[in-house]
């Protein structure tokens, strides 16, 4: 009989009556890596919080190395060697990077006080021996949302794991830290440790995972090896139906400008920033995490300072001082960072989609309820947010129907300008396909559209010209014709006969 680590048998979860999780079969063999497939809200956050005790079951049984387990809190989950990264992060913010690995498990000196220089030490040892560049010293808010992701990997290995879990872990990692988590993957997977992957990127799980097991709508559709499986078939396992078109892009833009950003400059973060936005164009921004496309973009949003330069909306100077003013000049912006700076997890839905909204639906300083609604309801609809209702609470909602609900937040003060930040991180493919067409759909009706995008198969082929931005830059301004990945990276990092210093 085959050896299994771990077994779920049966799990069934439900809440408030949405069935999440229907009669589902999980397996994890010693030392494999074990992808977990689905589309936006199929279930898999639900399935490995069960597994980390986060969830009770409503049904099943858990079984690690053929013994029924009862797993009833995280702690029961850290006892069988279960570490678990979530989607989330979950990281102490204003804490440093050290005491977030060592939280609620600090060692004390003699004296019974906080060993601060162990901490550090033993922290910042952990982090070497990955070879990673991160200060344990450091606070956590510092540090950007890819370097966070590794506390989090580092965090969760420094237990004793016999069990890894891993929710989606390279949604926000530059293609050299993803080459370096693998690393970690392959070398805890010789170590006897065993991995459920979570991710939507297909491509990674080729290349990382031994089997793959696909969700759908909260049942078990299938597991197969990865060796003998192809992209098509499991697409079409996730969506139930045969595949078409993932990028769609019909319209062209006009030669009518909309906003033109002349020589702004920041000090340090980004200088002589010149380009135009036409009606209808989808303008994107390339280059590596860090390159200060974010920067560029919170500037012109008005969410944070820059020094000099001019920004004109519609060939007139404006002045943009806040978001608030930015949205009153028709400029909107769905940010990187869903969680802190797109959403209120604790609100609902409804409040949410609103939440930018809220002048132009009150009239004489009183909300016009139906109006709202009627906004609410459409826009769930359009961006087919998987919601039981307006009235859901937003963080019980799946990672990718969070991010639609920014998107609709947004859409809905139909804004003149739509800035993107990697718009499609994190959700599915199906999603994807859908914001793609969204964007066409806008653009085709006169919106402007940026697109910072750090997936180059998207900024190919979505976008009408680029503007590829390292280290504060723009380096080079590239049209439909000239776009290509080789292109785009010679931009975007040092090229060998490039060198400027
Ligand atoms: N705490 C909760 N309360 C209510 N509903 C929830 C809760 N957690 C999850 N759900 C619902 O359960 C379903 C499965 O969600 P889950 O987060 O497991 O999806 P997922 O496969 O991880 O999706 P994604 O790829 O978008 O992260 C969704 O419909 C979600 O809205
Ligand atoms: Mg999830």
């Amino acid at each position: 009989m085959e050896k299994f680590v771990m077994e779920m048998h049966q799990i069934e979860k439900q809440f408030s009556g949405v069935k999440a999780l229907i009669n589902i079969d999980f397996s994890l063999k010693p030392g494999e890596i074990h992808a977990l497939l689905g589309g936006n809200g199929a279930g898999k956050s639900t399935l490995i919080k069960v597994l980390g005790g986060i969830y009770k079951p409503d049904a099943g049984q858990i079984l690690i190395n053929g013994k029924l387990v009862n797993i009833q809190s995280v702690q029961d989950a850290q006892k069988q060697g279960i570490g678990i990264i979530h989607q989330e992060i979950v990281l102490v913010p204003y804490l440093s990077v050290a005491e977030n690995i060592f939280l609620g498990r600090e060692p004390v000196t003699k004296l019974g006080i906080k060993d601060t220089k162990k901490i550090y030490r033993e922290a910042q040892a952990m982090i070497d021996k990955l070879g990673i560049d991160i200060n344990a010293k450091q606070l956590v808010e510092e540090l950007s949302i890819a370097k966070q992701q590794i506390v989090e990997i580092v965090k969760a290995i420094s237990f004793d794991v016999k069990i890894l879990v891993m929710d989606e872990p390279t949604s926000s990692l530059e293609e050299n830290e993803v080459v370096t988590l693998f690393s970690i993957m392959r070398n805890l997977k010789e170590q006897g440790v065993s991995i459920i992957y979570i991710s939507h990127k297909m491509e990674e799980i080729f290349r990382i995972a031994d089997r793959i097991t696909v969700i759908r709508d909260g049942t078990y559709v299938g597991t197969c090896e990865a060796a003998g499986a192809n992209v098509d078939d499991l697409i079409n396992m996730m969506v139930g139906k045969s595949f078409e078109r993932l990028f769609i892009r019909t319209s062209v833009p006009t030669d009518d400008e909309v906003l033109r950003i002349e020589n702004i400059s920041k000090n340090g973060v980004f200088k002589n920033i010149n380009f135009t936005l036409h009606r209808g164009e989808v303008l994107g921004f390339a280059g590596l995490v860090g390159a200060g496309r974010s920067e560029i973009m919170s500037a012109i949003f008005g969410a944070d300072k820059y020094d000099s330069g001019q920004i004109y909306l519609e060939k007139r100077p404006v002045k943009i001082k806040s978001p608030g003013q930015a949205i009153a000049n028709g400029i909107a912006m769905v940010p990187e960072n869903r969680k802190k700076q797109g959403l209120i997890l604790i609100n609902t839905v409804g409040f949410n989609i609103t939440l930018a909204n809220i002048k132009s639906l009150c009239r004489h300083s009183v909300i016009d309820k139906n109006r709202c609604k009627e906004l609410i309801k459409r826009y769930i609809k359009t961006l087919n947010v998987k919601t039981s209702s307006p009235n859901q609470i937003i963080q019980n909602l799946s990672g990718g129907n969070q991010q639609k609900a920014v998107l609709a937040k947004w859409l809905a003060i139909n804004p003149k300008v739509l800035i993107l930040d990697e718009p499609t991180r994190g959700i599915d493919i199906g999603a994807k396909q859908e914001i793609y067409s969204l964007i066409d759909k806008l653009s085709a009706e006169g919106m402007g559209i940026i697109m910072i995008s750090s997936e180059l198969p998207e900024i190919i082929n979505m976008c009408d010209n680029v503007c590829v931005v390292r280290e504060g830059n723009i380096t080079a301004q590239l049209s439909k014709t000239e776009l290509s990945q080789s292109n785009i990276m010679k931009y975007a990092t040092k090229g060998e006969d490039k060198d400027e210093n």
